[in-house]
């Protein structure tokens, strides 16, 4: 079997993201990731991947209000899901949830704005209904970053409030798209059928769910308290690696050098200890992460493997007060901005996206063909 899993293989000229995987570096609509993500929030991303460029006040101004009023409109709808939020996984939820939006949209609102709102207020009445608990009301008049915390059940003192909304807007950025990944390669192979944005949409919650993709935060976080403390870890690593496990957060398709969302993550997870919330986990991260790195090159110097956006993923959704469950959930909250504006790409410029496949099955025998 051809198992080369596309690698390399250029299915679609985009203006959206670019993923340099020689020289570490992803540039969004002509942004460093960097920049863009320390110094904007979630709603200018959208409108640079919906309409590309960042908005000037008045277009931010619009964006939140019609995001906030669409999250209200979600929230009014959360009754309609049936048993959708009672999944045991938060992304088997999302995935129902999503599948009850109408395909041409039900709220006085552009479809991306519901479809974005339903994402993120799906998620949280989810974590709340396991909680045994009601799910809390959104406020439109909030960022969509610290409304979803506060939708999730986080309340904190106001200044700690705002230091970790402002560390989950600097994930929802660097998470909103990324080139040609899994989720999103499924979502432009719905898009390219001329469906519709919602089935897309679900299709690609199905692809984000799986642990080579969006999955992989919840169980790093897991490996870091099985590991415990930084003298555990050359044993931790090694015991995995001969066993023949892979360390989860490390490796990448495309990248050969260390994800640059890492170093955001890491520099959002300082300026949030420097806010005065402490980040539990990433003095134990950072050593994980060097003992990892030296293991695997030595097992495997020719691949390059290092660490990948959901390594400090996990330490900083951690750090802003998230429960793990509910860590791939808000990489789909992030990553339906990029989806949306692939949905549109795709469907804008996109052909049929249909690739062949080579037979290495039996032939009939020549008594059936005669
Ligand atoms: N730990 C240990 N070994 C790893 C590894 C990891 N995290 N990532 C890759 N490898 C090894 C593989 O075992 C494979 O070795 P083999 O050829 O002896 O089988 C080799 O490196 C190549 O890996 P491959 O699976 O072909 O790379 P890929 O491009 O298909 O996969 C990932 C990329 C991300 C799926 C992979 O690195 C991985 O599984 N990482 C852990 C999960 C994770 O962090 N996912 C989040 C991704 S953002």
């Amino acid at each position: 079997m051809d198992a080369n899993g596309l690698e390399g293989i250029v299915v679609a000229d985009t203006t959206l993201s670019d993923v340099d995987g020689e020289r570490g570096r992803l540039v969004i609509r002509g942004h460093d990731v960097e920049p863009l993500a320390l110094q904007h929030d979630f709603e200018a991303a959208c409108a640079l991947l919906w309409s590309g460029a960042l908005p000037d006040h008045g277009a931010h101004a619009a964006l939140r209000a019609g995001l906030g009023r669409a999250r209200v409109h979600a929230f009014a709808r959360l009754g309609a899901l049936g048993d959708a939020l009672d999944a045991r996984d938060a992304m088997d939820a999302l995935r129902a949830a999503l599948a009850h939006l109408h395909a041409d949209g039900l709220a006085p609102l552009p479809l991306k704005l519901e479809i974005t709102a339903a994402v993120a207020v799906s998620a949280t009445a989810w974590l709340r209904r396991r909680a045994g608990c009601e799910a809390i009301a959104p406020d439109p008049a909030l960022g969509h970053a610290a409304d979803l915390l506060r939708m999730a059940g986080m309340a904190f003192a106001a200044r700690e409030q705002a230091a970790r909304a402002r560390a989950l807007d600097t994930y929802l950025v660097a998470a909103s798209d990324h080139g040609m990944n899994a989720s999103t390669f499924t979502a432009r192979v719905v898009a390219s059928t001329h469906s519709d944005a919602v089935s897309a949409v679900v299709a690609a919650i199905g692809a984000l769910k799986g642990p080579l993709h969006g999955g992989a935060p919840g169980p790093v976080l897991a490996m870091l308290d099985a590991i415990g403390s930084p003298e555990q870890a050359p044993q931790w690593v090694a015991r995995e690696l001969a066993a023949g496990r892979r360390i989860m957060g490390m490796g990448h398709r495309v990248y050969r050098v260390r994800d640059p969302r890492a170093a955001v993550m890491e520099r959002a997870i300082e300026r949030l200890e420097a806010g005065g919330v402490r980040s539990p986990r990433l003095a134990l991260a950072r050593a994980v992460e060097a003992v990892a790195v030296a293991s695997l090159g030595e097992r495997r110097p020719e691949r390059r493997l290092a660490a990948n956006v959901e390594f400090y993923t996990a330490v900083i959704l951690d750090a802003v007060g998230l429960p793990p469950e509910l860590f791939s959930a808000v990489f789909a909250a992030a990553r339906v901005a990029g989806w949306l504006a692939h949905i549109d790409e795709q469907v804008a410029g996109g052909r049929l996206i249909r690739p062949a496949s080579r037979y290495v099955g039996p032939q009939p025998s020549l008594a059936e063909a005669a």
